[in-house]
């Protein structure tokens, strides 16, 4: 279980992001996006069991590498 290892979160480096839109297509319910298309995470970005294997998917599929899981 995730969180008995603590709080397990994701985040978008604003500065990586060139707005592929992989991640809010993907997991809608984790991602959207701001008024220059750019990927943001909803929330703070704290997954639970189900959601942090969405973040991974959309973690494998970013081309910019710009999301991360923070444990
Ligand atoms: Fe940006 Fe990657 Fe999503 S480039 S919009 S964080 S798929």
């Amino acid at each position: 279980m995730y969180h008995e290892r603590g709080l397990v979160k994701v985040v978008i480096d604003a500065e990586l992001c060139q707005g592929h839109g992989r991640c809010f297509t993907m997991a809608p319910d984790l991602f959207s996006f701001d008024d220059l298309g750019s990927g943001v995470v909803i929330g703070d970005g704290t997954l639970n069991d189900e959601t942090v294997a969405l973040a991974r998917l959309a973690q494998l599929n970013c081309p910019e590498h710009a999301i991360s899981i923070e444990e």
